[in-house]
């Protein structure tokens, strides 16, 4: 469907026809409308398929034909939480560039940097608030930000913000906004311990889901190495020779192993660089962009990168070691093949985490692709998880998706010929142009 047919008014069109998009994704094209006529809403979608617009542009549209009536009204109207300051500032700039003819105005708020110049742009007034739980509630006290006259909440990724590690500021943010509001939620997945929480934050939504919530994109090609733990960091360097391997995002579950990744991976003449929350915002922000610009091939994360960072033609991600929460796993993954683009997603697995492996298994209901041969395979250990051994995992595989067969794959993730994955790639995404 063409976004005029969702009555997106002109200058939002000719906005998003310079990003190059001409069809709205299916989640647009469910969420807009719902969202255009006032309704509270859950948005559920793979990871890539322009969940960010599904809300940004009719929240655009409408907070523009309000403005239209109530001139030099500048109060915030909308406030947008994100789980990370790299994610508040992704969906700012998204803002910026979909409301770039509609003059309202959008600033982004987060940590881990002075407040200064943060507290001047919301001085000169601002329509709609991007932010992170904690610099939010750190401004609100300060009386800085007045949340009074907030129309519209979205809670991106937001069975992140409602679990232990965030939910708590978020209630407490939510307590302060008025009872009657516009409110939206948006994730790729939603465990049901959380969908529970949902009921007291949303007013008759309508819930919107696309594909079954917590599933994958079928453009992702997935496979898992049995690797010793001892062996990981030979496996990544042999993989990363191979130089078919354009861009690649490494995810290490803690700061210190990333660290170590990194410095190994420089000792073996492969330039990386590392994000994550022992470093400074400033490197932060430079890694991630020097990242998406291609100034570096390798970068190595924690988690903080998993969950709605974007950034085109991410060829490769590689999970060091697997998450904890299978839904991390989902994210992870995620952040490549997005915008119709084809991925491969290649995690390695060593004895401790075959149950992790298995709960992946089951919350995605697809099996990975096990390559079992590699040069690493350790001869004393013949992995004792082994192909039998995960297909046995009876929820597994209940998938829409017919099951690979798993047995004594070669080790040819790598290569190009991924008919599968173009057979069933979306083209929705087919962009005028490309972005500018
Ligand atoms: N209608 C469209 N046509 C073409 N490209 C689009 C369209 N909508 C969004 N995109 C592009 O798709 C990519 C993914 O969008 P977005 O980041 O909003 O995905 P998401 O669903 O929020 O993913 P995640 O779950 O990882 O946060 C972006 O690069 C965006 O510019
Ligand atoms: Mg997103």
């Amino acid at each position: 469907m063409f976004f005029e047919d969702l009555r997106i008014i002109d200058p939002i069109l000719k906005a998003i026809e310079n990003e190059g998009y001409t069809t709205a994704t299916p989640i647009q094209e469910k969420a807009i409308p719902v969202i255009l006529e006032g309704k509270d809403l859950q948005g559920f979608a793979q990871t890539g398929t322009g969940k960010t617009a599904a809300f940004a542009v009719p929240m655009l549209q409408l907070l523009y034909k309000k403005k239209e009536t109530e001139r030099k009204n500048i109060n915030i109207k909308a406030l947008v939480l994100a789980p990370t300051r790299e994610l508040a500032i992704q969906i700012e700039e998204s803002f910026s560039a979909y409301g770039k003819y509609t003059g309202i105005k959008n600033t982004a708020i987060f940590g881990g940097v002075s407040q200064k110049a943060q507290v001047e742009r919301l001085k000169a007034g601002i329509d709609i608030l991007v932010a992170t739980p904690g610099r939010l509630l750190d401004l609100v006290q300060q009386k800085y930000i007045n949340l009074q006259h907030i129309e519209f909440l979205v809670l991106d990724e937001a069975d992140r913000m409602l679990d232990m590690g965030l939910g708590y500021d978020v209630k407490r943010i939510i307590s302060k906004l008025p009872k009657k509001r516009q409110t939206m939620l948006f994730s790729a997945t939603m465990p049901k311990e959380i969908s529970k929480l949902i009921a007291s934050i949303l007013l008759n939504p309508v819930k919107v889901e696309v594909t079954p919530v917590s599933s994958t994109i079928d453009t992702i090609r997935q496979s898992v190495y049995l690797v010793e733990k001892r062996n990981k960091k030979h496996l990544l360097t042999h993989l990363l020779k191979d130089k078919s391997i354009e861009s690649v995002l490494v995810f290490s579950r803690t700061k210190h192993n990333a660290n170590k990744i990194t410095s190994d991976l420089i000792k073996s003449g492969i330039q990386a660089q590392a994000i994550h929350g022992n470093k400074s915002q400033n490197s932060r922000q430079l890694a991630l962009s020097n990242f998406k610009e291609k100034k570096i091939r390798v970068l190595v994360a924690t988690d903080i990168a998993a969950r709605g960072i974007d950034v085109e033609k991410l060829s490769h991600v590689i999970n060091f070691d697997l998450p904890e929460v299978p839904e991390t796993y989902v994210h992870r993954i995620g952040r490549t093949g997005r915008a119709g683009e084809e991925g491969m997603a290649i995690s390695f697995c060593d004895e401790e985490e075959k149950d992790l492996l298995k709960h992946i298994e089951k919350t995605i209901s697809k099996s990975i692709t096990v390559i079992k041969e590699h040069p690493y395979t350790g001869s004393s250990l013949e992995l004792s998880i082994t192909s039998s051994d995960i297909s046995k995992n009876k929820d597994a595989g209940k998938s829409r998706n017919a099951r690979k067969s798993n047995t004594n794959r070669k080790d040819n993730t790598n290569r190009k010929d991924n008919t599968n994955a173009k057979d069933s790639r979306s083209n929705y995404f087919r962009k005028s142009k490309s972005k500018a």
